[in-house]
């Protein structure tokens, strides 16, 4: 049995955390939205033909914000086709994707599904293909109440209130020369801050979202970060780093060790903004939108895949394994611990493409292995981040050194009162006999201890077997004297609940 320990301080925060890091994206990609959310000749389908069952499984997950509608989409879309009535829409060819785009689905649907769902929309523009005034009149469709041609234009399609939408995406990946109308970081720059300008003018409290690298690994990075803020920090709130991780060579403690790699790509992007920030003798601080982040690596090769031209067809529909989920369970904490400076983050994607809740076209909806850490954190992981210590024993690993048997973070949400730890036990061999010193707390005791394990690593959900991979509360957890003691079973993923007086 190894042996860890947890100093928890509710006095020590690393910062209060934005609920938007639980966000997550929806692109019209694959059968995320034909298929997936929209699916008008499904039993379960609404009035307007989103499937209930889709989201009843999102509104369980609490998304506060979903992207949309790219992605690598968005380089190319023409946001004026998606409005209007449905029957006068053009269908249009999405080279991006190689699929035939029908229009059924656009701003304003996807407005009401987000609503629905009870979440927010993080709308993103295309800066690829097209520039400013596409962006202008989005906008003024978008959030301008009535009397101009724009406004006037959402109402004549029966939408009277504006969406009055806050965050908006600056483009997709544009440092990324698979991007349709992929940019250097100059040229991008310069447009950021032009786009972000006019739409400031507009509305001064919208919060922008400048594109960032779409991994650590491209040749670009950091400078691509600082000279993008180097022409558009004044007028941008946000920078987007994305990244995707997985487990190609089935190296089971390298992949689990990727976390170490977020960990460091987050401090490097912090770091990048804060080395303007010092440039410009700015007082502003420019914070991470880590807006696509997840495992994909079953269907990476699904990227060139030309099939015939028809709509939704699938594509990206990983699916995860038990591995998968812890690996998703020490990412969440990742991005937990860096909550002073991630304010959005968001789970790519949410349905049918590399996501946590898969569908079959006229059959049931499900959840996936990492379904369930993120679910965990949405619920659990509110109110401020602490700042814990952690001791654990390590492991060597060729790309990332010293790893650390126990991935962990705890939360601290004064509203539940409870103090919740999130622990990932990467050994496959041992558990883990985790001591944790409450100290500040009053009165501390346990609430529950979930886990979530799994003899088997490569084991999945499917539609026969929905809940192979299920989490349930574990006996043995107490609390003695101000310290908790508990067992960390072998590779699992642990949420375990701590009632505090204030
Ligand atoms: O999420 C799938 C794709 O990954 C997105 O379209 C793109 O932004 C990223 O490269």
């Amino acid at each position: 049995m190894l042996k860890a320990r947890i100093i928890i301080d509710k006095e020590r925060t690393v910062g209060e955390i934005d609920k938007r890091i639980y966000g997550s994206f929806i692109e019209h990609l694959g059968r995320a939205v034909y298929g997936g959310i929209y699916e008008p000749a499904h039993p379960h389908a609404d009035d307007r033909g989103f499937r209930k069952d889709v989201l009843e499984l999102v509104r369980e997950l609490d998304v506060p914000i979903v992207r949309y509608p790219g992605g690598n989409f968005v380089s190319a879309f023409r946001w004026e086709d998606s409005v209007g009535p449905v029957a006068q829409r053009p269908k249009r060819l999405d080279v991006v994707w190689h699929a035939v785009e029908p229009n059924e689905i656009g701003v304003n649907e996807f407005a009401e599904w987000a609503k629905r769902a009870g979440s927010e929309v993080m709308m993103v523009l295309n800066l690829g293909s097209r520039g400013i005034d596409a962006a202008r009149s989005l906008l003024e469709y978008c959030n301008h109440p009535s009397g101009t041609y724009w406004s006037d234009l959402r109402v004549s399609h029966g939408i009277k209130e504006p969406h009055d939408f806050k965050v908006w995406g600056l483009g997709n990946e544009m440092d990324g020369p698979w991007q349709i109308g992929h940019k250097g970081a100059e040229e991008y720059g310069r447009l950021a801050n032009e786009v972000g300008k006019s739409m400031k003018l507009f509305d001064p409290t919208l919060e922008l979202v400048a594109c960032g690298s779409s991994n650590r690994r491209m040749p670009t990075f950091p400078q691509w970060e600082a000279t993008v803020l180097d022409f558009c920090y004044d007028q941008v709130d946000y920078v987007s780093p994305h990244s995707y991780y997985g487990n190609e060579t089935d190296d089971l403690p390298t992949y689990l060790a990727q976390s170490l790699g977020m960990d460091e790509f987050i401090t490097a992007v912090a770091n990048a903004c804060d080395f303007v920030k010092a440039k410009k003798r700015s007082r502003k601080t420019i914070n991470l939108s880590f807006d696509e982040w997840n495992v994909w690596f079953h269907t990476a090769h699904d990227n060139s895949v030309r099939s015939p031209w028809t709509v939704g067809p699938p594509r990206l529909e990983d699916i995860y394994t038990f591995e998968d989920a812890l690996a998703v369970g020490c990412l969440m904490i990742t991005l937990l611990r860096h909550a002073d400076r991630v304010k959005i983050a968001c789970l790519a994607q949410l349905v049918n493409v590399i996501a946590p809740i898969m569908t079959e076209n006229g059959g049931p909806a499900w959840r996936q292995t990492i379904f369930y850490p993120f679910l965990h954190a949405s619920r659990y992981g509110r109110g401020v981040a602490l700042d814990v210590l952690v001791e654990s024993p390590v492991y060597d690993n060729k790309e990332f050194g010293e790893v650390p048997y126990l991935e962990s973070v705890a939360t601290y949400d004064e509203g539940s009162g409870q103090v919740t730890i999130f622990a990932v036990n990467r050994s496959q061999d041992d558990p883990v006999l985790l001591e944790c010193d409450l100290r500040s707390q009053t009165d501390p005791h346990v609430v529950e201890h979930v886990t979530l394990e799994h003899e088997n690593a490569k084991a999945t959900n499917t539609k026969e077997n929905p809940d192979n991979v299920a989490p349930r509360t574990i006996s043995g957890a107490k609390v003695e004297n101000g310290t908790l003691t508990t067992r960390l079973p072998a590779l699992s993923w642990n949420v375990i609940r701590i009632g505090v007086r204030p």
